[in-house]
């Protein structure tokens, strides 16, 4: 079988990331017999300087063709990059945004574990590090605030911005969905996180995912305001599974939770719609204080690249092939400079590219 896989590089470390999981992906279509064909789509900064926009609407044609989307990073140096004097709609982020919202992203998944050789990593007290954890992060994508009406105007001499955060019950149903559908392959719990003591908004989230989760009885289901959760994650991670919750709490807390894992250079995300089209992302950022310099670590691109054989391609041995190499890799001792220890031996990012590979089975 033949996939068409499109691919982002973006900016900042972007390209060097995507470079070594497309070399991953050409190691799993050789164990598989299948043919992966490649097309590269501009965003972000790369598309502003190619066409003046942060994403064309060839680009999005593109990727709707497409089994799938693989993509690094965009954006860059706010303090100096020439990108953030455009107005804010034709900035990077606006192509991302616009790319989640035309291809109907409505569910962001982003893992956070903590592999047992990277503790060392962990910001967290010992005792806590030691207990370990594994949650999911289920953000919803394309609506809230950062979807919502906006605009800055003045008024009596007074400068006022309004930013709208609404959501309809089908936009929550169907990521709550979802949500228990991955809860139910996992440990079975789901925690809404939302601000129900406060916002009409959350309260709707709450009306809908309980009626939701009546039709999941085996899926433990319980709530926990956003302030408290983000308390949790620090205090006692292990206790999530599932966490479920609107676009600007996810996004916050997802960094949160990746943090705690180390770095931010080991996760991975999907953001799908109802198909089983996907696109796939690392959660870090483009780090343009180090892009170029061959150190950036891809292990969160090619841990992306697993998620996309599995949710996008149903390539499950490749992909559980490609996470038992990272495994290996680690436990082997080698480490990029992000998450580098004493007595391990650390290793840029093509070298990581071929260590993985080579472990793939
Ligand atoms: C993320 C990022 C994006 C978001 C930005 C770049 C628009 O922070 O994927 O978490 O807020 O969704
Ligand atoms: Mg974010």
């Amino acid at each position: 079988m033949n996939y068409n896989i499109s691919l982002i590089p973006g900016d900042g470390i972007g390209p060097e990331i995507v470079a070594e999981a497309k070399r991953v992906l050409d190691k799993a279509a050789e164990m598989s017999g299948n043919t992966f064909s490649y097309k590269e789509v501009l965003m972000g900064g790369a598309s502003i300087d190619a066409t003046g926009l942060p994403l064309t609407d060839e680009a999005i044609a593109t990727c709707k063709a497409s089994d799938a989307v693989l993509m690094g990073s965009i954006g860059g140096d706010a303090r100096t990059s020439s990108w953030y004097r455009l107005p804010p709609d034709k900035r990077p982020e606006a192509g991302l945004l616009k790319l989640r919202k035309s291809l109907n992203l409505f569910a962001n998944l982003r893992p956070a574990y903590l592999y047992p050789e990277l503790k060392s990593a962990c910001p967290l007290k010992e005792e806590i590090a030691d207990r370990g954890f594994d949650l999911m992060m289920v953000r919803e994508l394309t609506g809230g605030l950062y979807f919502g009406e906006r605009k800055t105007f003045e008024k009596d001499g007074v400068k006022t911005a309004i930013d709208t955060l609404s959501y309809n019950e089908n936009e929550i149903r169907r990521v709550a969905i979802k949500a228990f559908e991955i809860a139910e392959k996992r440990r079975k719990k789901v925690t809404l996180v939302d601000k129900a003591n406060v916002l009409d908004s959350s309260r709707l989230w709450r009306a809908v995912v309980i009626e939701v989760a009546k039709d999941y009885p085996d899926v433990t289901f319980e709530t926990m305001l956003v302030d408290n959760s983000a308390m949790q994650l620090v205090k006692d991670p292990a206790q999530f599974d599932v966490m479920l919750t609107e676009n600007m709490f996810g996004d916050i807390l997802s960094d949160e939770a990746s943090m705690i894992s180390g770095s931010i250079g080991m996760l991975s995300s999907a953001s799908l719609n109802e198909t089983r089209f996907g696109l796939y992302e690392p959660s870090g950022g483009s780090a343009p204080d180090i892009a170029g310099r061959g150190i950036a670590n891809p292990i969160a691109t090619i841990l992306s690249a697993a998620m996309l054989l599995r949710y996008s391609l149903d390539m499950d041995r490749e992909a559980d092939a490609i996470e038992n190499a990272v495994r290996k890799v680690l436990a082997d001792g080698y480490r990029t400079i992000d998450i580098m220890a004493e007595g391990m031996k650390q290793v840029g990012t093509k070298e990581m590219g071929d260590l993985i590979i080579e472990r793939m089975e």
